[in-house]
């Protein structure tokens, strides 16, 4: 597509700083931190809602992989939070990738993550603002993320962020455990 997400091409991604977390455009160095923040937030927030075997058996080094594969993606973008050089949360972001959308003017947040002892503190609002101001710096007019349905932590924050259910749904299954996930909509303009 010819409108990228791509952080480097992005001048609303520069770092800053807010009460003492940096945001910024991560880099392929950050692969590792990246992926332990995301399976200790999995194996924190899906206690009960994903099966336990799944959770237990995610890996960091797979995980890392996967994330520096990403980093090639010119399409996508990963901002990180920083506290003290160490990255505490991340957001990946890009082009909505649903059929029924239409990806030069419609951008996903495809994951949004705090190390469990950082959420609560500001981190991810900071995270998603950011995240925002990448979108409309490409001239989206509207965004979607999907989540589980049973994850009512991130439902809230998303609707305190001014998100709304479009409706859409879909069905998955990890492990034999059905997964419901529902789509929340953020217009940009
Ligand atoms: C969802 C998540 C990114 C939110 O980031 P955060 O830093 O914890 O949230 P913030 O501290 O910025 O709080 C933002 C809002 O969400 C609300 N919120 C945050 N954590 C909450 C909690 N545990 N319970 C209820 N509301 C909560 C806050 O009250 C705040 O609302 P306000 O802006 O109306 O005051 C983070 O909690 C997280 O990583 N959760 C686990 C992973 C996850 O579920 N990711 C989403 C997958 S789709």
């Amino acid at each position: 597509m010819g409108n990228e997400i791509s952080c480097e091409r992005t001048s609303g991604v520069r770092s800053r700083r807010e009460r003492g977390t940096l945001i910024r455009a991560a880099r392929i160095e950050d692969s590792w931190s990246i992926a332990e923040t995301q399976v200790e937030a999995w194996r924190h927030t899906y206690v009960g809602q994903i099966p336990a075997e799944y959770l237990a058996s995610l890996s960091v080094p797979v995980r890392e992989a996967a994330w520096r594969e990403l980093f090639g993606d010119a399409n996508h973008c990963i901002l990180v939070a920083e506290e003290s050089g160490v990255t505490q949360g991340f957001v990946s972001l890009g082009p909505s990738r649903d059929e029924d959308a239409e990806p030069e003017s419609t951008g996903e947040v495809y994951a949004i993550y705090l190390r469990p002892g950082h959420q609560g503190r500001g981190l991810g609002s900071g995270l998603w603002r950011e995240a925002m101001k990448v979108f409309k710096e490409r001239g989206l007019s509207a965004i979607t993320v999907w989540v589980l349905d049973s994850n009512s932590t991130a439902r809230k924050f998303y609707e305190s962020r001014g998100c709304f259910l479009d409706g859409a749904i879909k069905g998955g299954s990890i492990r034999g455990k059905g997964l419901v996930e529902v789509r929340y909509r953020y217009d940009l303009r």
